[in-house]
């Protein structure tokens, strides 16, 4: 079992586009098993390559009980339809904002072994589709709240612990000149 560690906003491989899978070899297995267990462990309900540091177009959700991946996606949306409801992040922890979402999508792309599947998705696993497919373009789901929601967002990013790591204070004695 091989858990990776979750990149956090600000790191810039979460604003990067994710380069197009052509190789479905063993390490690419290693990769949709790898995210698969740490989307798994942390509890989410889909993970991008990129937030695991890869700048592939992979992404593996777990959705009423049903796990899956999806490389290369492609979305469309064959209805208008909307939904909101609340979205997070395992690279935004511990906040959510309501987010406008398609109602249903419909993704093709491949699984591991360069097969061409098709999901359809409405909903959760509809949001979810289209949360992780953005990941993939380095678009993050506080880009599309509303003005309003928005800017609340990036405030309570700014404000979030896990932007701020404690600080180690520096001793305010001298040092006498000490050997470091
Ligand atoms: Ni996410």
């Amino acid at each position: 079992m091989a858990l990776r560690p979750i990149r956090l906003f600000g790191d810039p491989v979460l604003r990067t586009k994710a380069e197009l899978v052509t190789t479905f070899d063993k390490e690419l297995r290693v990769l949709v098993k790898d995210l698969t267990e740490t989307m798994q462990e942390a509890p989410g309900a889909g993970l991008a390559a990129p937030q695991i540091g890869v700048s592939l177009r992979v992404f593996t959700y777990d959705v009423d009980d049903v796990v899956g991946h999806l490389i290369n996606p492609v979305l469309h949306f064959d209805s208008d339809e909307e939904q909101d409801g609340e979205e997070g992040c395992l690279s935004i922890p511990g906040l959510a904002w309501e987010c406008r979402r398609k109602m249903h999508v419909v993704a093709h792309g491949q699984n591991e072994y360069g097969d061409p599947i098709t999901i359809e998705g409405s909903e959760l696993l509809a949001r979810c589709i289209q949360h992780e497919t953005d990941h993939l373009d380095g678009v993050l789901f506080v880009d599309r709240l509303d003005a309003e929601t928005k800017r609340l967002a990036f405030e309570e990013i700014r404000d979030a612990d896990w932007q701020h790591p404690p600080v180690i204070k520096a001793s305010p004695h001298p040092l006498f000149g000490q050997a470091l």
